[in-house]
């Protein structure tokens, strides 16, 4: 058995999820880079190792069956098992986000990328995580996905968005369902919020940096053996629903 502690990081390849395979690395743990493109892929592991991470790619398409089950076997062949899943991987989907006028095609895609993409690779690694001395899933939601927020007019919580927004609140829920059924298993599972940050997902207009955003997975798959589960974090605490 590897005595680093293993990770898994979704859409490791930019943005956030970069910073987070960096923030783990930075604590000595072996991390996976889980990229759909190869190219993007070699160059982020690339760049994570010449930073000093102890990183490899992991090819995945969190829409894909096999492609989350050959992430598995690829863990499984080279590890045994895995200690820290990170999804991160997320789309906005497509103009207009307007429900009126929304495309259903785009609100599919969504769903299937932030939420469905979530249960899938959780799945797959699932068996993997099982066998951790300390298994921890964080989950990359946002505070756009509280309904609590989002229903308060005063709160100011972004664009009208029909299909990322609700795939957070979907995402949030899905989570506190797996904390649920894996209580007392010593699997914790928590969602983190990073801040609204700089990267391609918002085109750049977030005012934190993709590191400031990594923070709260890096606490959260850091959690000590007792900690929470089924809860939702920014850097500052909990969030509301
Ligand atoms: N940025 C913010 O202000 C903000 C705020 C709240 C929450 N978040 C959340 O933080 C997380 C990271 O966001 P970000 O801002 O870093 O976004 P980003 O820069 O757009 O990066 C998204 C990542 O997800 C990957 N991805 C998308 N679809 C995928 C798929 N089917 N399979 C595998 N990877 C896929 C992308 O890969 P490709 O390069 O191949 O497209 C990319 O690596 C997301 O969960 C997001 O919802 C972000």
């Amino acid at each position: 058995m590897d005595e680093k502690t293993i990770a898994l990081v979704t859409g490791a390849n930019k943005g956030i999820g970069y910073e987070i395979a960096a923030g783990l690395g930075a604590l000595g743990w072996r991390v996976g880079v889980g990229a759909r493109d190869e190219g993007r892929r070699a160059a982020a592991v690339e760049a994570l190792r010449a930073g000093g991470a102890d990183a490899f790619g992991v090819p995945l398409d969190v829409t894909d069956d096999a492609s989350a089950a050959a992430a598995a076997d690829l863990l499984a062949d080279r590890f045994g098992r895995l200690d820290v899943l990170v999804n991160n991987a997320a789309v906005t989907g497509a103009a207009p986000q307007e429900p009126t006028v929304v495309d259903l095609a785009q609100v599919r895609l969504v769903m299937e990328t932030n939420v469905l993409g979530v249960i899938r690779v959780t799945n797959a690694v699932l068996p993997l995580l099982r066998r951790s001395a300390s298994p921890r899933i964080v989950n990359m939601s946002s505070v756009v996905g509280s309904l609590t927020r989002q229903s308060d007019p005063d709160a100011g919580t972004g664009p009208i968005a029909v299909a990322y927004a609700p795939s957070k609140t979907f995402l949030n829920a899905v989570t506190v369902q797996y904390a649920k059924e894996l209580r007392g298993t010593g699997v914790l599972v928590n969602l983190g919020c990073p801040g609204y940050c700089d990267t391609d997902l918002n085109g750049h207009r977030g005012t934190r940096s993709p590191a400031q955003g990594a923070r709260v997975a890096v606490r959260l798959a850091t959690l000590p053996d007792g900690g929470p589960s089924g809860a939702f974090f920014d850097e500052d605490g909990p969030l509301p629903w």
